[in-house]
């Protein structure tokens, strides 16, 4: 079979510099799609600015490179995309101008990916999502552990912003019988991070907003891979997480002493992840590689 030919926007930033090369080597034929150029081998990068969305449906229509030229005729769609491309969190932009970047981008990535018959899309929703992680003050999640069922409730524009993505995406899968995938993702981690973990389970209370989980940027890139090869679930969303909670004491004993009056509705792994990606487990088959634990001693 020929290799896949993906669509992948946003690679050049903190989750998509170690996702690209992560599903580079599983075989796949790449496209990056951002405002700022990737130093991949082996991955051209279009520069395009996905709020535009003649520049979006381009994006998804043209070859990954001088290589296609050679064929003779103009590329096919590709046969899954996957948008990153955002801006990340509150802070950085104007909030209004987050929200418009992130809604109008999805929106034209996902349009262009249904009207050139692209099947599978996956998209970077959030933990923020959860309501907690942009709160203004300290609020509590409603239950543990979070799951995707969760009535989703951020009160921030970048938060919101993922919350309607999701829709958007649920809405163009339900009219194109099409996979779109959103992954709820944690905090993300790169391989020079973790000595930031010794902090953290210092000061347990400084990790509530990210409900002590994170998501190793290249076990990121294995999440991706997990949903470009599982086909026919139709609009799903998966947290996207590591396995186990960043504390050293057992997760269900750690949230009675630091959330008491948090409800806890099914019981939970010894060291699960509050924010936790059973589903995507189960689901998809995904297997961590990069536990915190390997990198972090004590
Ligand atoms: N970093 C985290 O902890 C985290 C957590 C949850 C979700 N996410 C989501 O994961 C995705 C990747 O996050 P990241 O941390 O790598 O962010 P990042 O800012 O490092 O990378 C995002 C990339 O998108 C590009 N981009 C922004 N606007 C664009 C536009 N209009 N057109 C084309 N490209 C554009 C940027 O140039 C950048 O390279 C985002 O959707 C983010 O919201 C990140």
């Amino acid at each position: 079979m020929p290799a896949k030919r993906i669509v992948f926007t946003g690679g050049s930033g903190k989750a998509g510099r170690h996702a690209v090369p992560h599903l580079l080597a599983k075989g796949y034929k790449i496209l990056n799609v951002d405002l700022k150029p990737l130093d991949v081998k082996g991955v051209n990068t279009l520069v395009a600015d996905l709020t535009d969305n003649g520049q979006a449906f381009n994006s998804l229509s043209t070859h990954f490179g001088f290589e296609g030229y050679d064929e003779g005729k103009p590329p096919s769609p590709p046969d899954a995309v996957v948008h990153f491309a955002a801006i990340p969190r509150v802070l950085i932009e104007p909030d209004n101008k987050t929200y418009q970047v992130n809604v109008i981008s999805t929106y034209n990535v996902i349009e262009a990916a249904m009207k050139l018959g692209v099947r599978k899309v996956v998209i970077a929703s959030s933990e923020t999502t959860y309501g907690v992680c942009f709160a203004e003050g300290d609020k509590d999640f409603k239950s543990f552990p979070l799951e995707e069922d969760y009535d989703v409730d951020p009160m921030d524009s970048y938060g919101l912003s993922k919350v309607v993505n999701e829709k958007t995406a649920r809405a163009f899968a339900m009219r194109y019988r099409a996979d779109i995938y959103a992954l709820r993702i944690g905090n993300v981690i790169e391989p020079h991070e973790y000595d930031r973990f010794p902090a953290f389970l210092a000061d347990p209370l400084s990790r509530k907003r990210n409900a002590w989980s994170y998501i190793d940027a290249r076990d990121l890139g294995e999440i991706v891979h997990c949903c470009l090869e599982k086909d026919g679930l139709g609009f799903q969303v998966f947290n996207a997480t590591n396995d186990t909670i960043t504390a050293n004491i057992p997760t269900a004993e750690f949230l009675k002493r630091y959330c008491p009056d948090t409800p806890i509705t099914r019981p939970l792994g010894e060291w699960e992840a509050p924010l936790s990606n059973r589903k995507t487990r189960e689901t998809l088959g995904f297997k961590e590689e990069h536990n915190w634990r390997k990198y972090v001693k004590g």
